[in-house]
């Protein structure tokens, strides 16, 4: 099995190491399903070593593996998934994935699941220099100035590896070391086996630590290099809650950076959020307070925000998207929507179409052109070329058992206040009066009204609620133009 793009002679089997607890996020999800940009952190390990399209991708889980498994398999249903039951250690780890694997490719990459910002270029930087330096393994290291936590790189004199010494192993002297390792091997596979079979728990931990291999190669004289980087955020762990915001923060702003040199207009990238799955065309416009999620798309000259927040919505040319609230849409050519509008899955807006103010929208499909401005609910319809939805009009498609579907035909025109009661169709043409309650089927070109005529109860005010301002007010006009309306029967007097 040899993949497209890689080549013989760097033949890799990828190990993601995900299998760990991550006791100090402090929460009942598992610390690699944490998301950020839109994806989980193991998701970010799974698609940087997936850019190197290896021959193999082993995944090891083990803590809250229900979860994690599936996670994985949605991103790369190639992996293979390696138990470890017990964590003993990112050594230990690393040979239950070799095994689960039988054969490895001559070279194994290993990186681990918390560590979201690594990108592949990095990986093939890495890679190159292994291949080319004929090592036995070589590792990403980088110099931080808090270097807490994190396994110390000790060198000889000569600048040469000689051992990556725990946190909680080192020396004071060791401690101030602030070169530190990033998690990030290209081994030589059958050095990588012998050395982990060499491996030991006299640790502080109790573990097997990965990290030994570096002293193991050492001791025997094989060649051990590393690639310092600059860029440390590539190779920052996320332990806590804290870590994480930060990280999504960074990850937010190289997305955000990144569709601004392509093109994008972003007004204000602090309060712009675009996870990683999104994508914008040159020319698309986001104002402030937008947060793009799931796979949305933007298109061509598309503004979309301010305050706007979108999940898996697709926004055509030209349209505009203000102050919205949206999820499974699709908003076509020159469409607008909001201010203040609530879009739910299946909403579809053809070219020119309108979802104005206060306008909630689900499973709901406008024609070319056809307009829902002011006020409404519009569930489980469909309207047709250039109709004009009257203000504050319900679609009424619950029965309170069962959901029930409306059709307004092309070019009607139906009045404010309407309630169209599903299931009913409104004919190509028809009109609907102000406050006409829709409960049959209007036959095209045709007038539906339901109210009854207007009629007035003359006198009403003063006689039921006298002495009120309102009263006072009639009684002063009472004399100019006196009582207008209808004659009504004394009964409906008494009733309000
Ligand atoms: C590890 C390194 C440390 C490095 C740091 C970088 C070791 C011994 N230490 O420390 O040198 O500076 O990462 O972030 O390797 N895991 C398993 N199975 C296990 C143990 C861990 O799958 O038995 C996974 C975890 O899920 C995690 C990764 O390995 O994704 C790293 O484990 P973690 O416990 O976070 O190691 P650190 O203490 O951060
Ligand atoms: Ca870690």
């Amino acid at each position: 099995m040899t993949s497209p793009g890689a080549q013989s002679d760097t033949a890799v089997t990828a190990v993601v190491l995900a299998a760990g607890a991550g006791t100090r996020m402090r929460s009942a999800r598992a610390k690699v399903l944490h998301e950020i940009g839109g994806r989980s952190l193991v998701g970010h390990a799974v698609a940087a070593v997936k850019g190197l399209q290896p021959e193999r991708l082993v995944v090891v889980i083990g803590h809250e593996r229900d979860t994690v498994g599936p996670n994985v398999q949605a991103l790369a249903p190639e992996a293979v998934l390696a138990v470890q039951a017990e964590q003993g250690g990112t050594g230990h780890a690393v040979a239950v994935a070799l095994e689960a694997v039988g054969d490895p490719s001559p070279i194994v990459i290993v990186t681990y699941g918390d560590v979201p910002l690594l990108q592949t270029q990095t990986l093939q930087r890495l890679l190159a220099e292994h291949v080319s330096s004929g090592r036995a393994a070589s590792l990403i290291t980088a110099r931080l100035s808090d270097p807490t936590g994190y396994g110390r790189i000790v060198r000889d004199a000569a600048g040469g590896l000689t051992a990556i010494v725990e946190e909680k192993d080192a020396t004071d002297d060791e401690r101030s070391i602030t070169e530190v390792n990033s998690g990030i091997f290209a081994f030589d596979a059958a050095f990588l086996r012998s050395a982990l079979a060499q491996l030991t728990t006299d640790n502080a931990q109790g573990e097997r630590y990965l990290t030994d291999v570096v002293a193991i190669a050492r001791r025997e004289q094989r060649p051990v290099g590393a690639l310092l980087i600059d860029d440390v955020w590539q190779t920052e762990g996320v332990n806590d809650l804290v870590q994480l915001a930060r990280m999504g923060a960074e990850l937010n702003r190289r997305t955000v950076t990144a569709w601004m040199r392509a093109g994008v207009t972003v007004v204000d990238p602090a309060t712009t959020w675009v996870d990683v799955g999104v994508s914008l065309a040159a020319d698309a416009t986001l104002l402030p307070g937008v947060q793009l999620h799931g796979s949305t798309v933007v298109e061509v000259d598309a503004v979309v925000g301010p305050d706007t927040t979108l999940t898996d919505v697709s926004v055509g040319p030209g349209a505009t998207v203000t102050r919205t609230h949206g999820s499974g849409a699709v908003i076509g050519e020159r469409a607008s929507v909001g201010p203040f509008a609530y879009l739910r899955p299946g909403t579809r807006l053809a070219a020119g179409a309108k979802i104005g103010t206060f306008v909630e929208a689900k499973n709901a499909e406008l024609g070319p052109g056809a307009k829902v401005p002011h006020l409404s609910y519009v569930g489980d319809a469909n309207v047709g070329e250039g109709t004009n939805i009257g203000a504050g009009t319900i679609f009424a498609n619950y029965d309170g058992v069962a959901k029930h579907h409306t059709r307004v035909g092309r070019h009607c025109r139906t009045g404010s206040d309407n309630v169209f009661v599903a299931p009913v169709e409104i004919g190509d043409g028809a009109a609907t009066g102000a406050g006409a309650i829709v409960r049959r089927d209007v036959p095209p070109g045709a007038l539906a009204v339901s109210s009854g005529p207007q009629r007035h109860i003359d006198g009403w005010v003063t006689r039921k609620r006298p002495g009120t301002l309102a009263a006072q007010a009639a009684a002063e006009v009472e004399g100019r133009v006196g009582h207008t309306g209808l004659a009504v029967p004394a009964s409906e007097e008494t009733r309000p």
